[in-house]
């Protein structure tokens, strides 16, 4: 029997989950701001919309997905990434008639079959956006400067934003037969998974993480090199926006992010915090894949962002965010006045106020403990005499200073007091 969590899955446990629900709630409150809605898509779909969604030739499609047949003989797939998943829905649920640009932004767990790494989990959380409905590079930049907003918002300085384009399927074509060129003689050398790349998409040769490939495709020819006038035109516009947002880029030759859905411009934000993976955050444009999914010739740009990377690299650089949120009351009580204490306490806490009191029984002692590791800032001892007279003292526990106050002006006390400290 296996009581375990399953491999690649984590608990979140309370520190950790407020430290997301406010980097989430940051960037919800971005993406407000930047014009996006919110969508949210099944947990899974039919496993066909990432085998063509995400591409044959990917790493996600050819080992890492799960699927299965549901009872109704059905395969299905756990979402792996969100860009298809939402595109199937802009697809299915008619928006390309929605004014265009379409912009959405989700937050999502993901779950893709790899190796357990730091910062590689088999179930994991992205919060991504997707803008469907403009080829200009504008919307690249715009994309990139609400994540490059974000980052400003939580104090991260040191990630880079890599970018590169790898054209379009027409520049594609001459491309990847130079790519096989150069890559032919070498074959015997490279990896499996390259031997295979090399037929079906050779452009993910060049991102390969085996040591000796890299140190062949040092020298491949550059997709940036190989691009038609249109899509050099766009890189250039999409950096030159980036300058003109004042948002720092290095160009890098080799990358070509690991999904088939991409055209012209891919971009990475990388970090070395973050584990062998290095990338924080990725996206770039799928002008195709609208199509590729039933839909009509509709451009689309977007990005991912993990959440369990964030965090690493929050730690790292030392500004992960402060959601200490103590309550800021503790209501001791003895066993004659424990309903009253409970009354009060949920009196208080539906009036917007933070409060705990004991519901195990705890001697006095042992209340005024618990209310001490809380960290709580007042602390009220409701005997019987109080609940006679109606008035209790506060105490605060920063340095014992107490001020009497009538049990039904607790409220207005918090309100002044928690307000000035
Ligand atoms: P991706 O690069 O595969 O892109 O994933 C996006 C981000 O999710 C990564 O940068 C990383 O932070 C996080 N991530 C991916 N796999 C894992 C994992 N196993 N464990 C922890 N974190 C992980 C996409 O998924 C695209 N859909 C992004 C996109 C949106 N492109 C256009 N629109």
């Amino acid at each position: 029997m296996n009581l375990r969590a399953p491999k690649g899955t984590r608990d979140v446990l309370p520190e950790e989950a407020a430290m997301r629900r406010k980097l989430e709630s940051i960037f919800a409150d971005i993406c407000g701001r930047y014009g996006f809605g919110e969508i949210r898509t099944p947990t899974f779909e039919h496993t066909e919309v990432f085998v063509r969604g995400v591409g044959g030739s990917s790493d996600i499609v050819r080992k890492e997905m799960y699927t299965f047949l549901d009872k109704g003989d059905r395969s299905i797939t756990l979402r792996p990434e969100g860009t298809a998943a939402v595109v199937r829905a802009f697809v299915e649920q008619g928006m390309a008639s929605w004014p265009s640009p379409v912009k959405l932004w989700y937050n999502m767990n993901m779950f893709r079959y790899e190796r357990m790494q730091k910062g590689r989990y088999r179930e994991h959380n992205q919060i991504g956006c997707e803008i469907f409905g403009s080829e200009s590079p504008m919307a690249d930049a715009e994309l990139i400067g609400l994540l490059d907003t974000f980052f400003r918002e939580l104090g991260i300085k040191e990630t880079e934003l890599h970018i590169n384009s790898i054209g379009c399927p027409i520049c594609r074509v001459d491309y990847e037969k130079a790519l096989r060129d150069y890559f032919r003689p070498y074959l015997d050398e490279m990896c499996d998974d390259c031997t295979e790349r090399f037929e079906k998409n050779p452009l993910r040769m060049l991102d390969c993480k085996v040591i000796k490939c890299q140190e062949i495709a040092v020298e491949a020819p550059a997709p940036l090199d190989a691009l038609c006038d249109d899509c050099r035109d766009h890189f250039d516009a999409v950096t030159s926006y980036l300058e003109a947002l004042d948002i720092p880029y290095c160009v890098n030759l080799r990358l070509v992010r690991g999904l088939d859905y991409y055209t012209r411009t891919v971009f990475e934000f990388v970090s070395p915090n973050v584990g062998t993976q290095g990338s924080i955050c990725g996206g770039g444009r799928y002008d195709g894949l609208i199509a590729e999914l039933g839909g009509a010739d509709i451009p689309g740009v977007g990005f991912a962002l993990g959440i369990e990377r964030l965090l690493l690299e929050l730690e790292a650089q030392g500004v992960l965010p402060d959601t200490d949120n103590p309550p800021s009351l503790y209501i001791a009580s003895f066993e004659s006045t424990a309903a009253e204490a409970l009354k009060l306490a949920q009196t208080l806490i539906r009036q917007g106020f933070s409060v705990a009191t004991d519901v195990i029984g705890k001697s006095l002692r042992a209340q005024m403990k618990a209310a001490d590791k809380l960290g709580v800032t007042y602390i009220v001892v409701l005997g019987d005499f109080e609940l006679e007279q109606g008035i209790v003292n506060v105490r605060r526990l920063s340095d014992g200073e107490e001020q009497s106050c009538a049990l039904t002006e607790l409220g207005d006390f918090l309100e002044s007091a928690v307000g000035a400290d």
